[in-house]
């Protein structure tokens, strides 16, 4: 069993590290890495204690004289350098290690994508790389030489050298190891500028592998558009002299914040109308920001240690959503955040893996880059926002910024600089981040004299290893509505910290209708009795976006689990539909998202929550029935919207284009299910731009009425990886269920499926385990093919092997006979000599 690291452990770090100087001389099975180490002890006594793994040492020296092997201890992890053997004052420690980046499959510390060198060190991947004290809280200058015949050398900083065969960096700001960075390789850069608020001309670079620069265009784009929204929202500059980002093949992970030299998986840099869905442009845009806007939530304010991960993190996705939100339509991508966050981290709160937004203790770290840590924690800023208003969040992070600029720092840190600038007592507040668990808030009403009063209890269930879960502090944005749906009193936020509490609102000539929960003011499940004509009334009234599309997606939900379990679909939500699609005052996006049906994973999500054990099968077969019976029901407004959506013109990834083609596919899925295709196919045919060629191709894969699309699509992108991944994620995620399984399996034996490819494999797996009832095949091939494969990749790349065994965290939602195929897989897995630490604490906790 692999140790565990606790957080009440956390002891500093007793050297200091000022600034460190490394050489590496690039080989791909024998690159040289000499590293010079500037340190200070700060205890007497203390032995030097450097990370390191996978290193072949080859010299070891300090302040110039080679240490004797009595000096030190080797091992698995790292080096030990006994006391005795190092100096009382300040020495240099020079160390050489060789290492082998082509042979480097688990894409962490330097490996090797197509030809070039890069590197990933977040979490712990720099002590692959040369031994050090790999934590972030030991916050070092590097100078970094790079000797290599490749034409481009990259590091972290500003360049400061270069000559043949060799490049030297230079970064000024202090910074923890995982932020490292280096590239090597025949690239060819899009360059653009940027100048700062101070007047500072900033040099940007997007680099690529030749022959893919013609679809970097826009995300440099979104790197001024985040670079000038930094400075006017956070008043944020940037720091150096020039922003580099590289685009890689092989990517664990979408990308990485490395100071001044950005590494990116390439599906969330290229882009082209031809290859990119809207989708697609709206994420490279979010990502590129959320990158950027690290170097200051993150890199120049860092984390103490490996438990603080949400303080970047939670932060930084605040920030990018607020960014995405100021970019597009806002109230779009509060609902499209809500669905997510709810189908992965209300999912994962809810099964085996729940964990709190910062955790007290791990086996490994790389499992903790979880929905509830970026999601979660995003959330929670938010709160924290909503409790101390616009202008106090302002003066909150002012403050963050100017008490803890090149610090590495705790949640704890955090709370304290909104207490101090709010004179607020945040105790209660600090649960969201310690405890695990989503709250369940009831509320009950009662209406006397024009007196209305909402009864609220909260109740969060147990979760692994924390069972008491006391009341939390929790804010709740109310508005009411009067009886002809005029808002009679706007939006307030009531502040719950009781178990139980009650709100009164006065002087009401009618009992109102409530709209509780606006903007999603609090990551809640908000149970509330309530009838579908109230539903109704609201999607049709709100004046709150967020709650109409939630009063329209409750009656959607609600009407789908009655269907799974044998109901017939209720008239209250078709008409309501219907009023919707004709709806010409609200925006197109907006539309389409109230169109939309839940997917099936979250109906099985609902089921459960609501004590019943979801049908795989029942729930498929009812949400298709559901389409059908709304195209049948209002066919003529779907076709005329439909028709009526087409966007003419060039294709642009803007807000109101893409608004539009996204309601159009949402008139499509309906339409489909009574038209045999027949529109599918035609757009197939006729589509100039990915969003409607994939769209189109989406539908008939449903309808099993596409082999020869799929064919076609395959001759004309079959060198295209990123478009190739779509291909395959489509058929695995969309076939129908009884042959999803067969249809993996003919997938896996295509020649294209590179399954060392994180991108590749994660479209065909991924693609399947979204493919809910083929997944949850009830003989359980699903999950079988599932697990050989995940066995399969352990030993390459454990890392996305153990992100990827998620899929099994909703075992004990399902029928016994189905969590007993689950766990007999997990058991299976957890079985495989030579497990890798980060899969093993995965089922583990899988298990339970
Ligand atoms: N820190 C990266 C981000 O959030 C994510 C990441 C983690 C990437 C670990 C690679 C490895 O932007
Ligand atoms: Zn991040």
């Amino acid at each position: 069993m692999h140790a565990t690291t606790y957080l009440a452990d956390y002891r500093p770090f007793p050297f200091a590290l000022e600034r460190v100087s490394l050489r590496f001389r690039l080989a791909p099975e024998a690159t040289r890495v000499q590293a010079e180490l500037h340190l200070t002890p700060r205890e007497a006594g203390a032995a030097l204690v450097l990370d390191g793994e996978e290193l072949k040492l080859i010299a070891l020296a300090i302040d110039g004289a080679d240490l004797k092997p009595a000096d030190y201890l080797l091992t698995e992890t790292g080096l030990t350098i006994h006391p005795a053997a190092l100096p009382e004052g300040a020495f240099t420690l020079t160390t050489e290690v060789e290492i082998a980046p082509a042979l480097n499959t688990a894409l962490e510390g330097l490996y090797m994508s197509n030809g070039m060198y890069c590197t990933q060190c977040e979490a712990e991947g720099f002590r692959k790389i040369t031994f050090y004290p790999d934590r972030p809280d030991v916050m070092a200058r590097f100078h970094v030489r790079i000797e290599s015949d490749l034409p481009v050398l990259l590091s972290n900083g500003n360049p400061v050298a270069q000559g043949a065969g060799f490049a030297e960096w230079d970064d000024p700001w202090p910074k923890p190891a995982y932020l490292f960075a280096l590239v090597a390789g025949d690239l060819v850069a899009t360059s653009g500028s940027f100048t700062t608020m101070s007047g500072r001309e900033v040099a940007l670079n997007i680099w690529v592998r030749p022959g893919d620069e013609d679809r970097c265009g826009f995300a440099l784009g979104a790197l001024q558009r985040s670079m000038g929204w930094d400075e006017r929202t956070y008043g944020r500059e940037y720091d150096l002299h020039i922003f580099n980002i590289v685009a890689v093949d092989d990517f664990n992970m979408g990308a990485m914040e490395n100071k001044g030299l950005n590494i990116f998986n390439s599906k969330l840099v290229l882009a082209s109308p031809e290859t990119a869905t809207d989708l697609d442009y709206e994420r490279i845009e979010a990502v590129i920001a959320h990158e950027y806007f690290h170097n200051w939530t993150g890199n120049r304010i860092t984390c103490r240690d490996w438990f603080q991960l949400c303080l970047k993190e939670g932060l930084t996705v605040f920030r990018d959503q607020s960014f995405t939100a100021d970019m597009r339509l806002g109230a779009v991508k509060r609902i499209e955040d809500v669905i997510t966050l709810r189908g992965r981290q209300f999912r994962e709160d809810a099964g085996p893996l729940s964990h709190p937004p910062r955790p007290d203790h791990y086996r490994e770290i790389n499992n903790f880059y979880t929905a509830t840590v970026y999601e979660k924690g995003a959330e929670v800023v938010g709160m924290l926002k909503t409790l101390v208003g616009p202008e106090g969040y302002r003066a909150a992070l002012d403050l963050y910024f100017a008490r803890h600029d090149g610090q590495a720092c705790t949640i704890e840190d955090w709370i304290k600089v909104f207490e101090d600038s709010s004179g607020r007592d945040l105790t209660q507040f600090k649960r969201w981040y310690t405890d695990a668990g989503t709250p369940h808030l009831k509320v009950a009403e009662r209406f006397e004299n024009g007196t209305y009063t909402l009864d609220f209890t909260q109740e969060t269930a147990a979760t692994p290893g924390q069972a008491e879960k006391p009341a939390r502090l929790i804010p709740i944005a109310v508005g009411l509505l009067g009886p002809n749906g005029d808002e009679v009193v706007p939006t307030q936020v009531l502040e719950m910290t009781e178990a139980r509490q009650s709100f009164t609102f006065e002087g009401l000539g009618a009992r109102p209708v409530p709209s509780i929960l606006r903007g999603f003011s609090a990551p809640v499940v908000l149970e509330r009795e309530t009838s579908p004509a109230e539903q109704a009334f609201l999607l049709a009234h709100d004046s709150d976006p967020f709650n109409r599309w939630e009063a329209g997606r409750a009656l959607a939900l609600s009407t789908l689990c009655a269907m799974a379990q044998g109901g017939a679909p209720g008239g209250e939500y078709l008409d309501a539909v219907g009023r919707l699609i004709a709806d010409e005052t609200a925006e197109p996006a907006f539309r389409a998202l109230c169109l939309r049906l839940p997917g099936e994973d979250e109906v099985a999500q609902a089921l459960a929550s609501a004590g019943a054990v979801p049908d795989p099968d029942a729930i498929h077969a009812a949400r298709r029935k559901l389409m059908e019976t709304l195209a049948n029901r209002h066919e003529a407004a779907l076709a005329a919207t439909y028709a009526a959506c087409a966007v003419p013109g060039p294709y642009t990834p803007d807000a109101a284009p893409s608004g539009l083609r996204s309601l159009r596919l949402a008139c499509l899925a309906p339409l489909s299910a009574i038209d045999g295709g027949a529109r599918a196919q035609a757009l197939f045919d006729s589509a100039t731009n990915m969003t409607e060629s994939l769209g189109a191709l989406n539908q008939l894969i449903a309808l099993g009425k596409a082999e020869g699309p799929l064919a076609s699509f395959r001759a004309r992108w079959e060198n295209n990886r990123l478009v190739m991944d779509k291909w395959f994620m489509a058929q695995a995620a969309l076939t129908p269920p009884a042959a999803a399984v067969a249809r993996a399996e003919a997938l896996a034996a295509d020649p294209l499926f590179d399954w060392k490819n994180p991108n590749r494999f994660r479209s065909l797996l991924g693609g399947l385990s979204a493919n809910h009832a083929g997944f949850h095949r009830a003989d359980g091939a699903g999950y079988r093919f599932y697990a050989d494969w995940l066995i399969r990749l352990d030993p390459m790349n454990p890392q996305t092997a153990a992100r990827m065994s998620t899929a099994f965290e909703t075992w004990a939602r399902y029928d016994t006979a189905r969590q007993a195929l689950m766990r007999g897989e997990l058991t299976r897995i957890a079985a495989q000599p030579g497990l890798s630490r980060d899969l093993s604490e995965m089922t583990a906790r899988l298990l339970g």
